[in-house]
């Protein structure tokens, strides 16, 4: 028996110190394992074709999370928060009211929308019982996993981890592929979580260094769900929204896997897994072909981002397949991803990070830190001078890894959000492309970003 206790459930070894206490359970006394949640969209009317109108409301609301009484701030009274879901080319028109007791605003993690006006604008404070109509046409191409969560800077952190977050989806005509129609399809959004008295764990001084990570990890937000597919291959649109916490994946039984899509951007084609690492702010869609009966765990594993806390490796997912399952065939191709390349850039860029600075000092709103021209490629050296793992995330536009520490990146892909070691060095190529305005580039451990790892891009 050499199977470690970390990768038993709690059942199993409950279950095994009763027996070896002589106690026999019967099996309809085992805990219950929660289903997938799924997660209910946010009120949405489409009045006429081409518009989408949806209600959104940052309030306060007592919940239980994990059987325990929490007192969260919430989108629509939900956690995680009501799914916002779109479709490319449609003008979306969002009544957002904030009940809460400080000023917010929203972000579009990963839309590709203006970052200005009534759009994906983070410059702009909604005071405490006002409210907002965000407006913006969601561009052709936008399709995918994204999310959204608060951004007044200085206080993001706070407010996600009271419990602001939620997925964003765009319906695009790839998810029409038959081999993507077919699948079970389901958006898996994990946040962690600490509660104290019922509320959520305050910061303390060392949490704004490590970034703040709780007890509870939470898939649509319970622990440790069950998905009872009901196709032959399972879609996963995997959301990180943690202040800090990384997900390293992995599949128990080492099966194959497949990645299609990064940051809501689809690669040409799957890509085989192994592990997937999933940082703060990253989305991933992947492919899980299911075989006969036999369960597939999604682990969380063992990852060091160099900080002094230690989490047990542990099931996030247990995906039962319905008796004779069989997988659907994989997409040959999903999108046309055209390689960009160093030459086409037309400014070089040197970004490094370290504990609260980026490009060497603190974030300032009213300095711009990169003036860019529309519509230029741009190199952007970003490396990390410091001691532990920051994930590096640029709002508005997105971009291609070009170089890993010299090494050219396996696949192309589009990424908002990519991961850096200490010590690492990257070359990202990114096109200022579609929108002019103000925007920013940040660490997305909340706590850095608020403590300073953040700049401003203008591109006129
Ligand atoms: Cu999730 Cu400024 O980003
Ligand atoms: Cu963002
Ligand atoms: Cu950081």
């Amino acid at each position: 028996m050499t199977r470690p206790l970390a990768a038993l459930r709690r059942r199993d070894v409950l279950g095994g110190l009763l027996a070896l206490a002589g106690v026999a359970i019967p099996r309809h006394a085992r805990p219950a394992v929660a289903a997938l949640p799924e997660i209910l969209s946010a009120p949405t009317r489409r009045p006429e074709p081409g518009l989408v109108e949806i209600a959104l409301e940052a309030a306060p609301a007592r919940l239980s999370v994990a059987g325990q009484p929490a007192e969260l701030w919430t989108y629509a009274g939900a956690f995680p928060g009501r799914l916002l879901r779109l479709r490319e080319g449609e003008t979306v028109r969002l009544r957002f009211a904030n009940r809460l007791p400080e000023p917010t605003n929203l972000h579009f993690h990963g839309l590709h929308v203006p970052p200005t006006g009534r759009a994906d604008n983070t410059w702009l404070h909604i005071p405490p019982g006002e409210t907002f109509a965000y407006e913006f046409t969601v561009p052709p191409g936008a399709g995918g996993t994204h999310w959204y969560h608060p951004h007044v800077h200085g206080g993001i952190a706070r407010q996600m981890w009271a419990g602001l977050a939620g997925p964003l989806i765009v319906d695009g005509p790839l998810d029409a592929m038959p081999e993507l129609a077919a699948t079970d399809e389901r958006i898996v959004l994990l946040k962690d979580l600490a509660l104290v008295d019922g509320r959520p764990a305050p910061h303390g001084v060392m949490d704004w260094h490590k970034g703040k990570e709780g007890d509870l990890v939470l898939v649509n937000g319970v622990p440790s769900p069950e998905l009872r597919a009901t196709a032959g291959t399972v879609r996963l649109r995997l959301i990180n929204a943690c202040n800090a916490r990384y997900f390293r994946l992995g599949l128990e039984d080492g099966r194959p896997w497949h990645l299609i899509a990064t940051d809501g951007h689809f690669l040409e084609q799957p890509q085989a897994l192994d592990d997937l690492l999933l940082v703060p702010g990253a989305r991933a869609d992947v492919l899980i072909p299911l075989e006969g009966r036999g369960e597939v765990r999604l682990r969380h594993l063992f990852y060091d981002r160099r900080t002094p806390d230690f989490t047990p490796e542990r099931t996030l997912l247990t995906i039962v397949p319905r008796a004779g399952a069989r997988p659907l065939p994989l997409p040959e191709r999903l999108a046309a991803v055209p390689r960009l390349r160093p030459d086409d850039a037309a400014a070089r860029r040197r970004i490094t990070m370290a504990m609260f600075l980026l490009g060497g000092r603190p974030f300032n709103p009213h300095r711009i830190d990169i003036s860019g021209r529309l519509d230029d490629v741009e190199l952007w050296e970003v490396e990390n001078v410091g001691t532990m793992d920051h994930p590096f995330h640029t709002h508005t536009w997105y971009f291609q890894v070009a170089t890993l520490n010299g090494r050219p990146e396996p696949f192309a892909a589009w990424r908002d959000t990519v991961n850096l070691r200490p010590g690492d060095r990257l070359e990202l190529l990114v096109p200022l492309r579609s929108y002019p305005g103000r925007s920013v580039y940040h660490c997305h451990i909340a706590e850095h970003g608020d403590k300073g790892m953040m700049g401003v891009i203008e591109v006129i």
